[in-house]
Parts: structure tokens; sequence; C-alpha cells
């Protein structure tokens, strides 16, 4: 397949680019804006290979979006590309209002002017169109585990854009027929992700001796899935998944914060002692969960438990300091301090 992978330069997206390239033999085209997440960097391992190619570029630029479609001539879109820290969408919410609707927008836009239903109103056959979204859209659920057909109750400005963006791309297949399909997948983890989400976040500062900030009491639950689960069930539904429908991807297991924050500090031999009690983060879901046996009804499974998913992740930061050490010295500490009210040692 010839694929234009929005967001490809981030945490999840990358994972899937290399997915494809490596075992699916795709040629990838990404296009990425480069935000402070979005890095080179991610690109290490394949950007040399030939099949892959690079656009540096803004989705909701609706030039820069032709022009990657015109030199890639894709067979099918996916739209990793977001602003993905719930923290600041709280602190900044513009970016997240101009990514997720406005970049879905002309995405879709570019999208139906290639893959829209023909004069007749046919619709096209397969999904040329995959939205990636969040587990986030449907709130928090106290107990049991949201399905597809949960309702949609988003509650900070970051779940509240993505739900927007799914229920325009959804617009996109009811209206003009283009051949979407939406994922949405539950707490990611694993290598490449930048260190203001907990688990990364948790490891680097455990290794250099510095606090681990809990929100709250730290009994909120996460539904953690590994990255390269999430990529292969992306890529599933991408092939597989029919268009027009939504399909859930959540991991194997559920943990409270403060249990992944203890787990963390036995897996890096920090002191528990670096655990410290912050002010809880406004609006605060409490509890994700999601089921995901529409997604296996296609065929995926995950194949990573959280245990060995954990200690794999520790391993690859302690190992890839060449990876964080641009990261953890330049702007982000900035962002930390404003953050935290403190700063890094
Ligand atoms: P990330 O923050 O690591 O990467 C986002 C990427 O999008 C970056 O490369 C960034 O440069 C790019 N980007 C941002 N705005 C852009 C724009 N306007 N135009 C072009 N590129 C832009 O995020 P991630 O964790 O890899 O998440 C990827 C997708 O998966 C997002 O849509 C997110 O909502 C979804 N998701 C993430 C998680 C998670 O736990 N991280 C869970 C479920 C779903
Ligand atoms: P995060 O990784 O930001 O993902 P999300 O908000 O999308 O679930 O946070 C995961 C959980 O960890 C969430 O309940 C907030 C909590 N958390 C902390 O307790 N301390 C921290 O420093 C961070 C970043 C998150």
């Amino acid at each position: 397949m010839r694929l234009l992978v929005c967001g490809g330069a981030g945490f999840i997206g990358s994972t899937f680019v290399r997915l494809r390239l490596q075992e699916h033999g795709d040629e990838v085209t990404v296009l990425d804006k480069l935000t402070y997440a979005g890095r080179e960097e991610n690109f290490h391992d394949f950007a040399s290979n030939p099949r892959f190619h690079f656009v540096r570029g803004a989705i909701e630029d609706p030039e820069a979006v032709a022009g990657a479609i015109a030199a890639c001539e894709p067979d099918a879109l996916v739209n990793f590309a977001a602003e993905t820290h719930v923290d600041r969408s709280i602190a900044e919410p513009d970016a997240f209002v101009r990514t997720h609707a406005l970049g879905t927008y002309v995405l879709l836009e570019a999208a139906r002017a290639r893959w829209g239903a023909d004069r007749a109103g046919t619709p096209r056959q397969g999904a040329r169109f995959l939205q990636v979204s969040t587990d986030e859209v449907y709130g928090s659920i106290e107990q049991g585990t949201f399905t597809e057909q949960s309702p949609l109750r988003p509650s900070s400005p970051y779940s509240a854009t993505k739900t927007g963006a799914d229920l325009l791309v959804e617009s996109y297949f009811h209206t003009y027929s283009l051949p979407t399909v939406i994922c949405r997948g539950s707490n990611n983890y694993g290598p490449y992700q930048y260190p203001e989400k907990l688990i990364p976040l948790m490891i680097l500062n455990a290794l250099h001796g510095d606090p681990l900030p809990v929100y709250g009491d730290g009994m909120q639950v996460r539904n953690w899935i590994h990255s390269t689960d999430f990529a292969s069930a992306i890529g599933c539904v991408l092939e597989r998944g029919r268009p027009g429908e939504v399909y859930n991807a959540g991991g194997p297991d559920e943990q409270a914060n403060l249990d992944v924050v203890r787990r963390i500090v036995a897996l890096t031999g920090a002191e528990q002692s670096q655990i410290r009690h912050v002010s809880d983060r406004p609006g605060h879901d409490r509890r994700y969960s999601l089921s995901s046996e529409k997604v296996r009804a296609l065929g995926w499974a995950p194949g990573v438990g959280f245990e060995d998913g954990l200690a794999q992740t520790v391993a690859w930061y302690r190992d890839n300091a060449w990876w964080w050490e641009p990261i953890r010295s330049g702007d982000y500490r900035a962002y930390y301090e404003r953050q935290y009210g403190t700063s890094l040692g």
C-alpha cells in the first residue's frame, strides 16, 4: 500500500510507520509539522529506507496537504497528527482546536477530493481515511467498560477537540460517502514517548533522582496498551475495517497510577521516598476502560502484557539517552517548571 501518515514523527505515528515499512512492505510518506513532540530522531532506524519519505508541513495548511498527496499518490491516509497532552490542553487549548478541528477538516476535504463518492454517488470500497482517536472521547467510567456504542462525554479540551474531529470524520462518511474508519486507543506506552506523559516522565525522573509527581491520591486508573499493539490494531482496522465504523483498541491491563509509579521505582532502583503527591489535575478523569471485542473480531489481539512491556520500556529509556538527553536539557525544562512549579535536577 502507499500510505500518507500525518503526524508520523510522533510517538505512535513513528511506531506505526516502522511497522508498515518493516513488516508490510508499504511505501510511506509522513506529513508532520514537527511540533515539540514530533522529532526526526524517531525516524533514525528507517530514515534511509527508499520506501520512506518525509514532508514537513501542517495538516491545517491546504497547500501542504495537497502537495503531499500529489507527491505520494496515496491509497490511504492515516491521521495521527494531534496535540496530545491533557495538561497542555488545560494550560493552552488553542493549538488543540486548530489542529483537531481545522486540521482534520483540511485533511477530510483533501480526502474527499481524492476518494469521495463518484458522480453516481456510489461509495468506494475499502477504508481510505483512518482517524486515530482516543478512549478519552468517552470520558470517565467508574465501573465496567466502554464500547463503540457508549455515549461521547469528553471532559478536557484535549478530549473535547478529539471528539469534535471524530464527529467531523463521521459526517464525511454519512454526507459524502468518504470511506472513513476511526480507531480509538487506550493509554499508550513504549519507546519514543515524549517525557511529559506519566510513564516516560516517571522513568526519567526516577533515573535522575528527581521527585515523582503523582496527581491527587494517585488512584486514577488507566488501561495501558503498548504502542506496537496499538500500531498493529490501526493496521488491522485499515486493512479489514468497514467504512463508517469505529473500532476501540484497549490494552490487556488496567492499573492505578500509584501502582505504575511504584513499579517504575522498583524497575529503576529509585527510592520510594521520591514519590510526591502534588495538586490534582483540574477535571481529572478517574478511570478509563475500553472493550476491544470489535477489533478482536477482525483478527487483532494485543501481544504485550503490562509487566513485560513496562520492564522493556524502562530498559529502552535507560539504554537510549541519545534520544531523551536533547529533550531533557532543552525547552522541556521550562515546561516542567511551569507545570510542576519546581525545576528538574
Ligand atoms: P505525539 O504528541 O507523540 O505526536 C503527535 C505528532 O503530531 C507529532 O509528530 C507532531 O509534530 C504532529 N503534529 C501535531 N500537530 C500537527 C499539525 N497541526 N500538523 C501536522 N503535524 C502535527 O502523539 P502520540 O502519542 O503519538 O499520539 C498520536 C495520535 O494517537 C493522536 O491522534 C492521539 O490523540 C492518539 N492517541 C494517543 C494515545 C496516547 O496514549 N499517547 C492514546 C490514544 C490515542
Ligand atoms: P497522561 O500520561 O498525561 O495521560 P492521560 O491524561 O491522557 O491519561 O497521564 C496518565 C495518568 O497519570 C493521569 O491520570 C494523570 C496522571 N499523571 C500524574 O499523576 N502525574 C504526572 O506527572 C502526569 C504527567 C500524569
